[in-house]
């Protein structure tokens, strides 16, 4: 097993920077980092953003369940002064699993709930919630919902996770009607409380597929207006029901990384079922693993006419190639080695950033890719919103480590060196484990949050020991 992380000072940090040949800077002067920022009518207290994170912990009515509600207590308490609130799916279909949260007109109450907990925790924490932004991810799951539905016939992820070949494709029509559905949950989320509202484009899920939907026929497929047309008629929708304060969102991958034209199915075999295939979006198209941001430019200019005034930038996909997205030194249970130093991944979010940011200047957007740095994560934040390179810093392992981070940098300027998050991947091997009688575990940090998930983690470890067990059947 390859291992990476064994920096000890920014100093170190900075040799393999250049050792590597890549773009990685770091600053002691952390203030940058606490200075506010405007975004429309609303004010943002400090650069620190929370990354969404599904808990994988609602009920199965889609409600914000008791660890729901202590994750965002944490978040709301930590300092940190923007809270991406996580997938939440827009209608039942639309959820990636059973215990992922619904908003929806029953589950209201909760959710509103949740809201005030949430600011109130931040109020007692911090003094002040005036400046302090939560918001919403809206999404639909597409292929990797429970019930899984198709945007294209895309090769690679043919034959994992629960798609398979009688998977339906979801027909213009069916599409089109989802509109109503994010235009519902964007009311009910109004009308609960958060300040903003993410129609999610990431990560594979079914808007960011459409993205890279090339072959696929009709209104929906092909040309570049074609592809991004639900996206559009989505915001168009949204931004007609909802008061002008309410910001419109949206993260977005801007690279997906995924093979394309392999002319076979994503255990590797030849599969003819898999055609017609599908390319991605902001690939080059000789080669699928080099970003090529010309048509995520493109997408975010047309998107500020939409209204849309924050974006959050990520990349890859988590069940296809979880380097991508999340740089790690400890690989998930299914053993997925990064195939790169993660460092070169961590550069490659900042750069493609940077060049979003600096073509729009005046857009707020959130930067991912800082929790492999550890304890470094502050000094490469700082020199990023201080370079122009970037004007949010999300952070989103590392928050569930120790969600108290922007306190640990207020108090002591360093953070808490025994709750870093290291990489350790337990996060994703909970959301992955199996057989829970609910049929999917809630994650968090168990190695740092004992109190919360050390119960949890045993419980998959015993699950896992007994089906490893020879002539053991998985009662
Ligand atoms: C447990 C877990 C749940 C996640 N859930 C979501 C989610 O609901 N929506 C989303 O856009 N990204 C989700 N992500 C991705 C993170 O928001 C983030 O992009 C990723 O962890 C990389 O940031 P980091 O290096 O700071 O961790 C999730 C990641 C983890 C580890």
């Amino acid at each position: 097993m390859a291992r990476y992380f064994k920096y000890k000072s920014v100093a170190d940090l900075e040799a393999e920077n250049t050792r590597l040949g890549i773009d990685l800077r770091f600053a002691d002067d952390l203030s940058p980092l606490f200075r506010p920022l405007t975004m429309g009518a609303r004010t943002v207290g400090n650069r620190w953003c929370i990354h969404p994170m599904e808990g994988c912990d609602g009920d199965l009515d889609g409600r914000p369940g008791e660890l729901t509600f202590r994750r965002y207590l944490r978040f709301g308490a930590g300092g940190a002064k923007m809270i991406w609130g996580e997938a939440c799916a827009v209608n039942h279909e639309a959820r990636a699993t059973p215990r992922q949260i619904w908003l929806n007109e029953s589950t209201q109450p909760t959710f509103a709930k949740l809201v005030a907990d949430c600011r109130a925790a931040h109020r007692d924490a911090n003094g002040d919630d005036s400046d302090l932004l939560f918001g919403l991810q809206l999404t639909h799951s597409g292929r990797y919902s429970y019930r899984p539905v198709l945007a294209t016939h895309d090769p690679l992820l043919v034959g994992r996770g629960r798609v398979t070949p009688d998977t339906p494709l979801l027909s213009d029509d069916e599409l089109k009607r989802l509109v109503d559905d994010y235009v519902a949950t964007a009311k009910l989320a109004v009308s609960v409380g958060f300040d903003f509202l993410d129609v999610k484009q990431c990560h594979r899920y079914l808007l960011n597929e459409l993205l890279g939907a090339r072959n696929r026929p009709g209104l929906y497929g092909g040309s570049f207006e074609n592809r991004t047309r639900l996206a559009r008629e989505i915001f168009l929708a949204v931004r007609a029901a909802v008061p002008s304060h309410i910001i419109l969102a949206t993260r977005l991958n801007v690279f997906d990384g995924i093979p394309f034209h392999m002319g076979e199915g994503g255990d590797g075999t030849p599969d003819a079922w898999a055609a017609p295939l599908a390319n991605g979006w902001g690939m080059a198209a000789d080669n699928p693993f080099t970003p090529d941001l010309s048509e995520p430019l493109r997408w975010i200019a047309e998107m500020r006419t939409l209204g849309v005034q924050l974006v959050n930038v990520t990349m890859g996909n988590p069940y296809a190639q979880p380097h991508y997205g999340r740089p790690f030194e400890y690989p998930p249970p299914d053993g997925y080695e990064s195939p790169e130093h993660p460092l070169v991944g961590v550069d490659r979010h900042f750069q493609a950033t940077e060049t979003i940011q600096r073509a729009e200047p005046d857009l707020a957007i959130v930067g991912t890719g800082y929790s492999y740095l550890q304890e470094f994560l502050p000094q490469a934040a700082a020199a990023n919103v201080r370079d122009g390179r970037v004007q949010l810093v999300g952070v989103g392992r590392a928050s569930l480590a120790q969600p108290d981070w922007v306190h640990q940098l207020l108090e002591h300027g360093t953070l808490d060196r025994k709750r870093v998050c290291r990489t350790f991947s337990y996060c994703t091997a909970l959301m992955r484990a199996k057989d829970h009688p609910l049929g999917q575990f809630p994650t968090g940090c168990p190695p740092f949050d004992k109190e919360g998930y050390a119960e949890v983690w045993k419980e998959v470890q015993q699950l896992r020991a007994k089906k490893e067990q020879p002539g053991t059947t998985q009662g």
